[in-house]
């Protein structure tokens, strides 16, 4: 095996193995390194693909101890937990093996261990046996992802206290479970839990959930949440925990301070970000700039300060999501094979998949007011969407919003069933820099949760014809 490569990938996530794949489709020689035994990073280990599994699973469940007595169906049904958990790893190992196999097909080195950048142009990997392997290149590429933000005083054993890695594989649904943060993973995993029968109460620090998302989806999501039984405590913070005989008890208060109480609960999901993670990577060592945040700082064609060393995902600055990361994989790769790699950081889609899901693209309303751009804004109701009553998923609405002047499409935000794949739609017309108008008279198949992007869209210039 040789040991130089025209590029090393450090880090086996969607930035990572994609970076690597596409270097390999553009002819160059690319070995990819990641410490964690399995291909995928966090999307595909611990993050995007076991959520999903357990939130499509336990919403199945909800809909047939819920929803199917409604439409003429009579069953009864129960949880059977260990092989929910074990179709989820079925799944996550399926997929991990898919990169190995991607790999094989591009002719990349998958390599098992942990890299450490000891110069320029120089990796060494220290395997599993920890022998050191050393790896020239002529570009190197961070790949090395994030990690749970930790909450000062509290140690999360995975078991009682957990962070969303043990929020996935919980041996027995907890009676009574308390989020601490009402963001992406509180609420997916939260929705989770709910439906496999916790109790579960959010607490947020902030006044609003979900921050950075459009106010009005945010209100409307809150709204939906609890009517499903979620319970949330805004404007609160948790100042300890204390593990007692029966569980946990937290001790809460309002985040600008006050009076004390305390929450008792089986499990408690610590879930208030991520941050980047280049711990004993050699960075210092090779002089790689951070920002205060410790995201590896880097222009916009993803090169550091360090000639020859590049960083994509979510250990630079950016959402930190699996697309972007695998955009930002694409366009280095290409940038290093001489083409001209770019992201359009205006268009990048973020879905809650909740149910119902929440997705958007673009400036929020707050956004474009802070800016001082005048904008019009069309809405739809799932209620009046024809698909929508015949499913029995009638929350939620579609909001377009665009240029008062041009009627370019400048965000889309979406509350509603099978959000995140009607966005796709509001993301290309972005992308080809679209218009309202050019949606609105678009044909739409019917009976499709679709029209209700077409209705939104026709709603912008007030001529929405189905409400
Ligand atoms: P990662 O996927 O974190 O991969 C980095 C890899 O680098 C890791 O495998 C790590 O082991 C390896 N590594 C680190 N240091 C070294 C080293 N020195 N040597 C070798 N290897 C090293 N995003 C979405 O878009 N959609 C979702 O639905 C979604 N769901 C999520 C659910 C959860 C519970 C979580 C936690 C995250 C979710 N995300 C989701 C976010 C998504 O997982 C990340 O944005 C994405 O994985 C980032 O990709 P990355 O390649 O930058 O880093
Ligand atoms: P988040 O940033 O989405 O939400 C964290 C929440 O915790 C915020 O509402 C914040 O105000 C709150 N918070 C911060 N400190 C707090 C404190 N001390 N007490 C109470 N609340 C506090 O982070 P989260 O949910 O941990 O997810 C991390 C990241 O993972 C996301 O930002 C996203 O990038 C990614 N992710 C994406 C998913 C998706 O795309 N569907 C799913 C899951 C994760």
């Amino acid at each position: 095996m040789a040991d130089s490569f025209d590029a090393i990938v450090i880090g086996g996530g969607p930035g990572g193995y994609n970076a690597a794949i596409r270097l390999g489709q553009l002819g160059l020689t690319a070995a990819c390194v990641d410490k964690r035994g399995s291909f995928g990073g966090t999307c595909l280990n611990i993050g995007c693909i076991p959520s999903k599994a357990l939130l499509h699973a336990s919403e199945r469940l909800h809909e047939a101890q819920n929803d199917f007595a409604r439409i003429g169906i009579k069953a009864q049904v129960e949880l059977d937990l260990p092989a929910m958990m074990a179709q989820k790893d079925k799944v996550v190992g399926e997929l991990t093996k898919g990169v190995e196999y991607l790999f094989r097909k591009n002719k990349v080195e998958g390599i098992v261990g942990e890299a450490r950048i000891t110069a320029p142009g120089k990796v060494d990997v220290k395997g599993k046996d920890g022998a050191v392997r050393s790896l020239t290149a002529k570009h190197i590429i961070i790949a090395t992802g994030s990690d749970v933000a930790p909450l000062p005083g509290v140690t999360i054993d995975e078991q009682q206290i957990v962070s969303s890695t043990g929020a996935l594989s919980l041996k027995t649904v907890p009676k009574k479970m308390l989020v601490v943060g009402a963001g992406v993973i509180g609420l997916e995993l939260g929705s989770v839990w709910k439906r496999l029968g916790s109790e579960v109460t959010v607490i947020e620090f902030l006044d609003r959930i979900t921050p950075g998302i459009d106010l009005e989806v945010s209100k409307a999501f809150q709204r939906i949440l609890a009517k499903q039984g979620m319970t949330f405590q805004l404007s609160t913070k948790v100042t300890g925990v204390e593990k007692t005989k029966t569980g946990l008890s937290v001790t809460v208060e309002p985040a600008q301070g006050g009076e004390k109480s305390v929450i008792e609960a089986d499990v408690m999901l610590v879930c208030i970000g991520r941050r980047p993670y280049t711990e004993n990577l050699g960075l210092e060592k090779a002089g790689v700039a951070l920002d205060k945040r410790g995201r590896v700082v880097t222009d916009n064609h993803y090169k550091t300060n360090v000639p020859g060393i590049y960083a994509v995902g979510d250990c630079r600055e950016g959402p930190m999501l699996a697309h972007k990361a695998e955009d930002e994989a694409v366009a280095v790769a290409e940038l290093i094979a001489g083409k001209a790699g770019h992201v359009n950081y205006d268009a990048i889609p973020s879905v809650v998949y909740t149910f119902p899901e929440v997705a958007t693209v673009g400036k929020t309303e707050e956004e474009l007011v802070a800016a001082g751009v005048k904008y019009k804004v069309g809405k739809f109701p799932f209620t009046a969407n024809a698909r929508a009553k015949t499913i029995m998923a009638t929350d939620g609405f579609v909001k377009i919003l665009a240029d008062a002047k041009t009627d370019k499409v400048l965000g889309c935000h979406i509350i509603g069933p099978e959000a995140g794949n009607l966005l796709a739609e509001a993301v290309l017309a972005m992308e080809f820099g679209a218009s309202s108008e050019d949606i609105a008279r678009s044909c739409h198949s019917h009976p499709t949760l679709s029209e209700a992007v077409r209705q939104a869209s026709m709603a912008v210039e007030g001529w929405t014809m189905q409400m």
